[in-house]
């Protein structure tokens, strides 16, 4: 199985970075264990003028949309940018094919100035990863900027809240890419509502 942590955030220290970073430090925990391998994909360091311009012959454009189709799970972070998600991230998904996200599993997280904006992952960003073709959209991980603080080093903290939604994501992340999920008898997988087909 194989993970791409995305940023998506056009900072370089950034808060929803710190919980990608936390993500991967809990997948490289269970590494060992399932065999995974993670990699990384900062939207920030890809070419502005190729986004921008929709160049995707550019090599880091290439590369990084190869980085995802490489990917058997995706974790989507971003900062919330005018109650939706970052401009950079929006560009980079534009570059990608209709069907790029399908087959994967996608976390997504957002960190946001204050927690009015908490549905924007669900209402902005789902719609897109879905139109994508992920197989499954996880329940997203939102956090404030004040469940994120910095400590005098300049470090982000992430509260224990945030921690244990973390932990909670990564769990069903691993279980969900990894295909072992076992229902016990007589329990019937639930249908996403998109394959669900209905005759009147
Ligand atoms: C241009 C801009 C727009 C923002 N818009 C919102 C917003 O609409 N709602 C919100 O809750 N926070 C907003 N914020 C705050 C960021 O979402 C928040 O500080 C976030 O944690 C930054 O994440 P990052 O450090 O990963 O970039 C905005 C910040 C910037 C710079």
């Amino acid at each position: 199985m194989s993970v791409l942590l995305i940023a998506g955030s056009p900072s370089e220290h950034s808060r929803s970075s710190a919980l990608l970073d936390a993500v991967e430090a809990r997948l490289l925990q269970a590494e060992s264990a399932r065999r995974l391998h993670l990699d990384r994909l900062r939207i920030r360091d890809l070419s502005p003028q190729a986004l921008l311009l929709a160049n995707w012959g550019h090599p880091s454009v290439a590369r990084a949309i190869a980085q995802v189709q490489s990917a058997s799970a995706l974790v989507v972070a971003t900062p919330v940018y005018k109650a939706a998600y970052s401009g950079v991230l929006k560009v980079f998904l534009d570059l990608l094919s209709q069907t790029a996200l399908k087959g994967k599993v996608v976390l997504p997280i957002a960190t946001g100035g204050s927690p009015h904006h908490m549905l924007a992952l669900d209402y902005a960003l789902r719609p897109v990863l879905q139109s994508l073709g992920a197989r499954h959209i996880l329940p997203g991980v939102y956090a404030s900027d004040a469940q994120i603080p910095k400590t005098e080093q300049g470090e982000y903290q992430i509260g224990g809240d945030i921690q244990s939604r973390l932990d909670d994501a990564v769990n069903q992340l691993l279980t969900e890419s990894s295909g072992s999920r076992l229902l016990p008898p007589g329990h019937f997988e639930a249908v996403p509502f998109a394959q669900v087909r209905c005759s009147v």
